[in-house]
């Protein structure tokens, strides 16, 4: 059964470190959320702290309506999924698989029945004899989630988990983890410092950094309205360039920039803030072709330093007074490189973000 879980105010030092300060969130049970955020930014920390592996300082760990903070690891119903896998050597897939069930006291008459299901579950049928070392990279990956789901966990805990598999393959296992996810109904919070990883698999993304949160949204906000130059920055590709506000009427703003001044429509702006960025992000940008009008975009006129053939799109980097812009285009125009080209940006595609 899923859980829901509330971390209040978690706060965890080492030494003089501070490597969580004052971290809260909910997480609704059956939930599928990705703790995203810079190497040393304490993800792993917070992970441990929910395992009970560690404990923090100062806050409160709940699941559901039960304070956790004095429950022993192994009787939190939590089960973690690494990214080393920590399979034992020797052992067979059949007996890594069946070790929690044996930690936890699972009467041995249900083991062969319970094993053989989370080894179908993860697509390992036939597999039960193999070593670790007669299986792929991939394959091993599922014996270490066969072993996470087996012991049937509230809240499933993912470290990484992909980071050992190359591209093609770390696509294929995170769907499957979110099809067994969903099936077996689990609370789910899964670390990466993958952006394409935590925008693809999750219902919610925890943006980190420094031991602190600093958004947390559904894929589609944090990447189209980060809250922050640091996390447009982070989660995809952005233009991000200083400005100044010269001219406010309701949410459209008149800004003076690098790129020069510019008008943008933003309901989300920050008036607290003292500094502040424009963001635009490379596939807002488009070529305006001679003779083409741009409506009521902005235009910023510029040369293309390099064009770059990427399969999918045709990625320009161009200068635009002194300050680089990169655009992301339709993959079939033939743009050279030192071509003059005015680009056309939408209002409402440009964000003001606080630096
Ligand atoms: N046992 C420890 N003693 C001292 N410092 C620690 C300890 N564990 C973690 N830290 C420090 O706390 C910070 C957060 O570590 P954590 O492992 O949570 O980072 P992370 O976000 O998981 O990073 P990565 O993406 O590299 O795995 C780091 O600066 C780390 O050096
Ligand atoms: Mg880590």
């Amino acid at each position: 059964m899923a859980e829901g879980l509330s971390l209040k105010n978690i706060t965890k030092r080492f030494g003089n470190f501070t490597a969580l300060n004052h971290v809260s969130f909910d997480i609704k049970p059956g939930e599928f959320v990705t703790l995203l955020g810079p190497s040393g930014c304490g993800k792993t920390t917070l992970l441990r702290i929910i395992a009970g592996f560690l404990e923090p300082d100062e806050g409160e760990v709940w699941f559901g309506d039960q304070k956790m903070n004095d429950v022993p690891p192994h009787k939190r119903n939590t089960a973690m999924c690494f990214q080393s896998y920590a399979l034992f050597p020797h052992k067979t897939v059949y007996e890594n698989i069946r070790f929690g069930l044996r930690m936890r006291k699972v009467p041995a008459s249900q083991h062969r029945a319970l094993v053989e299901e989370a080894m179908a579950m993860v697509n390992l049928t036939g597999l039960e004899n193999r070593k670790p070392y007669e299986l792929s990279g991939g394959q091993q990956q599922r014996v270490a989630l066969a072993r996470s789901v087996v012991v049937r966990p509230n809240i499933l805990l993912f470290d990484e988990p992909l980071s050992n598999l190359d591209a093609k393959l770390r696509e294929k296992v995170r769907v499957e983890i979110r099809d067994l996810q969903r099936k077996l109904g689990i609370t789910a919070i899964y670390v990466t410092h993958d952006q394409s990883e935590a925008l693809a698999i999750s219902d919610t993304i925890i943006s980190m950094n420094q031991g602190a949160i600093i958004q947390k949204s559904d894929p589609r906000t944090i990447y189209d309205r980060p809250v922050s130059k640091f996390i447009a920055d982070f989660i995809g590709t952005a233009n991000l360039v200083p400005c100044t506000v010269t001219r406010q009427q309701g949410s459209l703003f008149q800004v003076q920039s690098p790129y020069g001044m510019l008008l943008a429509e933003d309901k989300d702006f920050p008036h607290d803030s003292g500094e502040y960025y424009l963001c635009i992000r490379p596939e807002d940008v488009r070529p305006v072709l001679d003779g083409e009008p741009a409506g009521e975009d902005n235009i910023l006129e510029g040369v293309v330093k390099n064009s770059i053939y990427m399969g999918n799109t045709l990625d320009l980097f161009a200068r635009v007074q002194t300050e680089p812009l990169r655009a992301s285009v339709w993959k079939d125009y033939h743009i050279e490189e030192g071509t003059r080209i005015r680009f056309a940006v939408p209002r409402s595609k440009i964000r003001i973000l606080e630096g």
